[in-house]
């Protein structure tokens, strides 16, 4: 059938109390499970490693919220053999099954959705917002790569008389899912159902600082009756097993999701050719952005005004998609300023688990360290018009207000380097011709706005912005599964949209057979 019978799972509405109080008691029941122990798992196999990683809350440093091993390079080895031995079998496995187990971990997903949220606010200090689209999108991947593999499991055919033709896919081998904190379930969960339903085998590495979310991924994957070793469950350090992953001459292909210096990295390490290897590797690398919004001259303000602050300031600007740059037009300038600074100050900052935050922490006392060090540049290199203070909750967690500079060159730091927090960057254009150019002065290209009445401009800015993710007239992060494919190219990474119709095909090999009848 033509028509996709995808949907995208919809948003819980927290203004109703019903909702409210299902999130309430799920933080509560989770809070009951702080201290647990949660091993790696090989081949179907728990492991308890000497090596641990505590996780903690970001929103109340203190608190530690369980103890997940910790692999090593021989760990990983070891997964990656399990995967090896788990492929042949999963990879004969009929494609419709191995779309109904995507299905059905979506459906253990739906039913644990609040506990798996409360987890990720607990674990990134997201704001249930924001963690319950995180579990919406992890549903929606489940969902629309099981639909995408059954469209790509019919073989095409092209005969003509005394010939046979027959074009189809076959799975690439092991692959290793190095995934982001950021989002700590949709990503993982994505890099993973791709590479399951299209009868790859995995060895999934979650980021550190989200190791227990993972652990609840692996759950459900290992609920859903998926074979052992067809998915290895290897939290640790990236830099003891991420170079195990990425030089082994037995994995396939590399997906990740993270920093543009570890993606570059990764894609170095995964092209010098180990002499035991027998394919060249593929690597997706998903990295950052340096994500403008334009607001030209007949911009409608409120509108501009709250989505630039939620496209820049909403989970602390902790997104790939996130805007860092605003770049408004001259003869608007101080008015647009003037009204972002205030609505700003409107947002609320603090812990993660109360209702009603929209800034919640950054992920750790690094990501703290590292947005500070900015802010001090961006008071050197421009001019500092809001800084939301957080005294109150430096103690408690790792906190960063919202910060606006104005009076921003293109060649500050600040307005070229990715900072991966809530500052952002106000520059000027003189006219539309120079918003543009200064929007696409940058090597990354991963999401871009612009907020206009005028269609000419509009028109203008998507011909030419050098973005993956266009978006007109609205807030530039949130992208949507199969609505709007997500990913971008340039300094931003090498690979298909994720959540779009390309995105599969990276994960296998076509195979044309020609019989002579
Ligand atoms: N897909 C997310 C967004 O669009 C970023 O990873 O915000």
């Amino acid at each position: 059938e033509e028509t996709s019978r995808f949907q995208n799972e919809p948003l819980i509405d927290f203004s109703l109390e019903e909702s409210r109080t299902q999130m309430q008691e799920a933080l509560e029941s989770v809070a009951d499970q702080f201290g647990k122990e949660y091993p790696l798992l090989i081949n179907g196999r728990a492991i308890d490693t000497k090596a641990t990683i505590t996780s903690r809350n970001p929103s109340h440093r203190s608190e530690s919220l369980g103890v997940v091993s910790s692999a090593s390079a021989d760990d990983a080895i070891d997964a990656i053999d399990a995967a090896r031995r788990a492929f042949p079998g999963w990879s004969k496995t009929e494609p419709q099954y191995r779309s109904e187990y995507l299905e059905l971990i979506a459906a253990n997903m739906r039913r644990k959705r609040f506990e798996l949220a409360a987890w990720m606010v607990y674990e990134c200090g997201k704001p249930w917002e924001e963690a319950d689209a995180d579990v919406a999108e992890a549903i929606d991947f489940c969902m629309y790569y099981a639909d995408q593999m059954r469209k790509m499991s019919e073989p095409l055919h092209c005969d003509v008389p005394g010939e046979e033709n027959v074009y189809f896919y076959r799975p690439r081998g092991t692959v290793a899912v190095i995934a982001p904190w950021n989002f700590p379930l949709a990503i993982l969960t994505g890099m993973t159902a791709a590479a399951l339903v299209t009868g790859n085998t995995v060895v999934m590495k979650p980021a550190e600082q989200s190791s227990i979310v993972a652990a609840k991924l692996m759950d459900l994957i290992h609920e859903s009756g998926i074979p052992d070793g067809v998915v290895n469950f290897l939290p640790g350090i990236g830099e003891e097993v991420g170079p195990e992953l990425v030089g082994s001459p037995d994995v396939e292909m590399i997906t990740f999701t993270g920093s543009r210096d570890v993606g570059l990295s990764i894609n170095e390490t995964a092209s010098e050719t180990d002499i035991r290897q027998k394919m060249v590797k593929r690597v997706i690398a998903e990295m950052g952005g340096k994500n403008a919004i334009i607001v030209d001259d007949d911009a409608d303000l409120d509108e501009a005004v709250l989505g630039v602050i939620h496209s820049a300031f909403n989970y602390a600007g902790q997104k790939c998609s996130a805007c860092s740059r605003v770049i408004v037009l001259e003869s608007i300038h101080d008015t647009f300023v003037k009204r972002l600074v205030e609505a700003t100050k409107s947002l609320k900052i603090g812990p993660a688990e109360e209702p009603g935050t929209i800034v919640g922490p950054v992920i750790d006392e690094d990501a703290k360290q590292r947005i500070l060090e900015y802010i001090e540049i961006g008071k050197e290199e421009a001019t500092l018009a809001l800084a939301c203070e957080t005294t109150d909750l430096d103690e408690e967690g790792y906190y960063v207000g919202p910060h606006i500079f104005t009076d921003v060159d293109s060649s500050c730091q600040i307005a070229v380097e990715e900072i991966f927090g809530p500052v952002l960057a106000v520059m000027k254009a003189e006219d539309f011709e120079e918003a543009i150019s200064i929007a696409n002065d940058t090597p990354y290209a991963l999401t871009a706005g612009i907020f206009s009445r005028s269609p000419a401009h509009l028109q203008k800015a998507k011909m030419e912005l050098v973005a993956g993710n266009i978006y007109l007239n609205r807030n530039i992060t949130g992208a949507m599964v199969e609505r709007h494919p997500f990913g971008g190219f340039k300094m931003s990474g090498i690979g298909n949209k994720t959540g779009g119709p390309d995105y599969l095909l990276q994960f296998v090999v076509p195979v044309n057979v020609t019989e002579n009848t």
